[in-house]
């Protein structure tokens, strides 16, 4: 039997990652002001999300997650935020002609601020401070000030996400989403890359296509699907206060919801099955994520499985897994396998980002084809196992960054100083983000061709 939940059972459990907040009073404080704020989302829409999510879990459907590593509040602009948007539209469209399927489209975005680190504290020279932990608990500036840990700045980022959140819906639901836009989705930078020529033909396709079922009677006007879109918000829930004060009773169903986000994810180091951060996400009923790094066991992830989806209800959980471009075929088969054997229904999501950081003339960088590397490998061994691969996890932007290594323009080790600006993790630019895409396009069709000759084959 297990114990009773409530939003703070959390507290009385081992926890990672925490940050050292030099006055706890202010933190109470503000963590109770908090509790009284509007929710930034809506119960209904978590459950429409996880719905979304267990057709995919069915084999119906792909996951596109995907956006900063961490928001930081000096770069809140809309324009970043249409520019992201506009990328993340992109790589819907290619992957939903593609798979023939619908993409459901979820965003690291709107509350993606808390960062676990590998180190508690940083050393330049002979100076050791508090490590930078996300905007949303300290500054990035090496400065004791700056590293100190201070509360005010949960609020600041609520108030970030309701205006990101507020802008975004405005986007995938007044228009900017409508599917006759799809040739305006081109971003000027991407205009002359390899990339932009192959969705400059796709975006032809589609029109051709609209304007067929147009002349049939069937038009954006008439069809809501065509002229908006479904968009949710995701992050990685780490810093609990800030969760528990934003978890509500929902009025309809009677159930807990986590209402800063969508659908929130336990990262790779906060995953321990007898701690808080498990602990939290056990009662919460939104749509929630597992980072699954190279530490995990078949036997550690069925348990984990056990406590956070007892009912195994499909949608509810989506495996995200992390591992390296190189050790996949080590890890994927496996869990898996356990997964299959034991009948747990869950989505399995690639992200090909944390597993494959590397340090490149003083950046801190990611190759781009080690990430694809990792995603066709992903693939291949669905393929083998019978599997679907249901998804993909990236860190990405829709601005023209130097962050990782590779792509069609073959950026080098040389280039990154030239616009590196993540607060975090390096993300993929527009231009990677999009062949990216593509990648996943011929995958999924390689999935969808298979599987159309299977039925024949059973056809006879
Ligand atoms: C992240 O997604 O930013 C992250 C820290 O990932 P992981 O927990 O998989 O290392
Ligand atoms: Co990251």
């Amino acid at each position: 039997m297990a114990e009773k939940w409530t939003p703070d059972s959390w507290r009385s459990k081992p926890i990672m990652q925490v940050p050292d907040y030099p006055d706890t009073e202010a933190l109470a404080d503000v963590e109770k002001r908090l509790s009284t704020y509007p929710p930034l989302v809506f119960a209904g829409e978590a459950r429409a999300l996880k719905r979304q999510l267990a057709d995919v879990a069915a084999g119906r459907g792909f996951l596109l997650q995907g956006g900063d590593c961490a928001e930081s509040f000096a770069e809140h602009h809309p324009d970043h935020i249409r520019d992201f948007f506009r990328v993340f539209l992109q790589m819907a469209v290619v992957l939903t002609y593609a798979a023939s399927q619908p993409v459901v489209k979820v965003g690291r975005i709107a509350g993606q601020f808390a960062k676990p680190r590998s180190a508690p504290t940083e050393k330049q020279g002979d100076v050791e401070l508090p490590s930078y932990r996300g905007d949303i608990v300290n500054d990035i500036a090496f400065t004791p000030e700056g590293r100190a840990p201070d509360p005010a700045r949960l609020s600041m980022a609520y108030r970030q996400s309701a205006a990101t959140l507020n802008l975004l819906r405005a986007f995938a639901q007044g228009g900017f989403a409508n599917l006759d836009q799809v040739h305006r989705w081109m971003l000027g930078f991407v205009k002359d890359s390899p990339q932009a020529h192959r969705y400059q033909e796709l975006a032809d396709r589609i029109s051709e296509s609209l304007a067929f079922m147009r002349a049939c009677g069937v038009s954006p006007d008439s069809v809501p699907q065509l002229r908006s879109t479904d968009f949710f918000t995701s992050h990685e829930a780490l810093l609990l206060g800030y969760e528990q004060a934003l978890t509500r009773v929902d009025s309809t169903s009677g159930d807990w919801y986590a209402t800063s986000g969508h659908m929130l994810w336990i990262g790779d180091r906060t995953r321990q099955p007898d701690h808080a951060h498990v602990e939290f996400f056990r009662g919460i009923k939104n749509p929630i994520g597992l980072k699954c790094g190279p530490s995990l066991s078949p036997d550690g992830l069925l348990q984990l499985i056990d406590i956070l989806n007892p009912d195994n209800e499909p949608g509810r959980l989506t495996l995200i897994a992390r591992f390296g471009a190189d050790k996949v075929f080590d890890h994927l088969p496996q869990l898996i396998r356990a997964v299959q054997r034991e009948g747990k229904v869950v989505v399995w999501s690639c992200d090909p980002m944390h597993g494959n950081t590397i340090t490149a003339g003083g950046y801190k960088t990611r190759p781009f084809d080690r990430i694809l590397k990792e995603v066709e490998a992903f693939f291949a061994v669905h393929r083998a196992e019978g599997t679907h691969a249901g998804g993909i996890h990236v860190e990405m932007t829709g601005r023209n960054v130097t962050e990782c290594t590779g792509g069609a323009h073959a950026l080098t080790a040389d280039q990154l100083g030239d616009r590196y600006h993540t607060h975090c993790d390096p993300r993929l630019n527009a231009d990677q983000a999009l062949e990216l895409a593509f990648l996943l396009a011929e995958n999924l069709k390689k999935e969808r061709l298979g599987r159309d000759h299977e039925k024949i084959a059973a056809n006879g």
